[in-house]
C-alpha cells in the first residue's frame, strides 16, 4: 500500500496543505485524523474547511461530538476522543452518504463503525512547530486523490 509522507514547519504550512487537499474533496469523502494530542488534527480540519470554501471558524467539537458547516460542500466535523466505548451508537453512519465531507478526529476509537475505505491522515510531533504528516489511503478513490495531491505539490 502506498503511503505519502511530508513535513510541516508550522501551523500555516499545515493549513495550506490541508486547504489544498480540501479543494479536491468530493461528496461523501471520509477523512480520518489520527496522531498525537495537540499535533494539529483540528488545525488540519480548519485547512480542509478553507478548501471547501467554508467561512465560519472551525473549532474543536469535543463536547458536541459533531459539528456541521456549510461551504462548497457540507463538512461534518467529529471528534470522538470522549466516546466511552467503540460500540456506542453515534449514528455517524448517517453522515457518510449525505453528500458532504466527513472528518473524524481520533477515528480509531470507533473503528467498528467506519467503512473500509477512507483517507487516514496521521500527524506527529517532531519538535515545537514541526510535524510529520502521513497520508494513508484505502480504496481507489482515496489512492487517486493522494496520488494527484502528491504529484501536484511534491514531485519535482
Ligand atoms: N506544523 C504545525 N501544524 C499544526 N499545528 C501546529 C504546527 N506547529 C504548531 N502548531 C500548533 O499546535 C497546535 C495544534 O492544535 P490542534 O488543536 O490543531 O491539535 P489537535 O491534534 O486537534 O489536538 P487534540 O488532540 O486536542 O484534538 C495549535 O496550537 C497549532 O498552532
Ligand atoms: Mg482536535
Amino acid at each position: 500500500m502506498q503511503i505519502y509522507e511530508f513535513k510541516s514547519n508550522g501551523s500555516e504550512e499545515t493549513l495550506s496543505i490541508a486547504k489544498n487537499l480540501g479543494n479536491r474533496l468530493e461528496p461523501n469523502d471520509l477523512i480520518l485524523l489520527e496522531g498525537d494530542l495537540g499535533a494539529g488534527k483540528t488545525t488540519f480540519t480548519k485547512g480542509l474547511a478553507a478548501g471547501l470554501d467554508i467561512q465560519r471558524n472551525v473549532n474543536s467539537p469535543t463536547f458536541t461530538i459533531i459539528k456541521e458547516y456549510h461551504g462548497r460542500l457540507p463538512l461534518y466535523h467529529m471528534d470522538v476522543y470522549r466516546v466511552e466505548n467503540e460500540f456506542e451508537d453515534l449514528g455517524i453512519d448517517e453522515y457518510f452518504d449525505r453528500d458532504g465531507v466527513t472528518v473524524i478526529e481520533w477515528a480509531h476509537l470507533i473503528e467498528e463503525q467506519l467503512p473500509n475505505e477512507s483517507l487516514v491522515i496521521y500527524l506527529y510531533h517532531e519538535g515545537e512547530d514541526r510535524r510529520k504528516i502521513v497520508f494513508k489511503p484505502t480504496g481507489a478513490r482515496y489512492e487517486a486523490l493522494c496520488k494527484e495531491f502528491w504529484n501536484e505539490n511534491f514531485s519535482d
